[in-house]
């Protein structure tokens, strides 16, 4: 029963992180595309589609390594942390592919950009669903370099668009425990005209 899977689904979704994917094991490419085209079917106000991809994998793991670590050194100074620094170094090559989330704001007059953040983040949620239904691992962090100006440009993003975060991609060797969420009466305030 499709209602069943989807609730399944989407209850089962869990971010797993870099430390819990098998190390060296990677995801098809073509795994990776059909994800992304996933993404591209998010609703989107006024059909801006703001998403922007940028796919790293193989040698471009490292690539995206010492950028993010080189730029976190230069921006640092005396707030300069090693930890954080080897952080930037080591995480993506944990990861099969790691994709950059950007936002290209839209060309439309009257969009707010929140509208365009939220379409991304649509995308996003599209991505997560994507991996757990191909039994992958994969989570969106909002860390390192996420919102360095002097970033956007690596990753084909003008002073307009925004740089969203990383969605790191693998293959789960430890699973995420299972989660919890408040109780829906806590969120949900129902409003009935009988
Ligand atoms: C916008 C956004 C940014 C996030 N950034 C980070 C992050 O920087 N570091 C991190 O460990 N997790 C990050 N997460 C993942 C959350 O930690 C995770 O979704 C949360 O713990 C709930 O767990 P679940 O995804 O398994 O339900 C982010 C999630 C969202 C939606």
């Amino acid at each position: 029963m499709l209602p069943d899977l989807l609730n399944e689904l989407i209850k089962n979704r869990r971010s797993v992180f870099p430390d819990q994917f098998v190390a060296g094991k990677k995801v098809k490419d073509e795994i990776i595309s059909q994800v992304l085209a996933n993404a591209t079917w998010a609703p989107n106000h006024g059909m801006c589609e703001p998403w922007h991809f940028t796919v790293f994998n193989g040698d471009g793991l490292q690539r995206l390594a010492t950028f993010q670590s080189n730029l976190y050194k230069a921006a640092a100074g005396e707030a300069y942390n090693e930890s954080k620094c080897l952080k930037l170094q080591q995480q993506p090559l944990k990861a099969s592919h790691v994709i950059a989330i950007g936002m290209k704001r839209s060309a439309k007059k009257g969009i707010p950009e929140i509208e365009d953040i939220e379409a991304v983040s649509c995308a996003v949620q599209n991505i997560y669903l994507s991996v757990t239904a191909y039994g992958l691992g994969g989570y969106w962090t909002t860390g390192g370099i996420t919102y360095f100006e002097n970033a956007k440009a690596y990753f084909g993003l003008t002073a307009d668009d925004r740089l969203l975060g990383f969605f790191y991609i693998g293959h789960v060797g430890i699973p995420s425990p299972a989660a919890k969420r408040q109780p829906l009466e806590e969120k949900v305030k129902w409003v009935t005209v009988v």
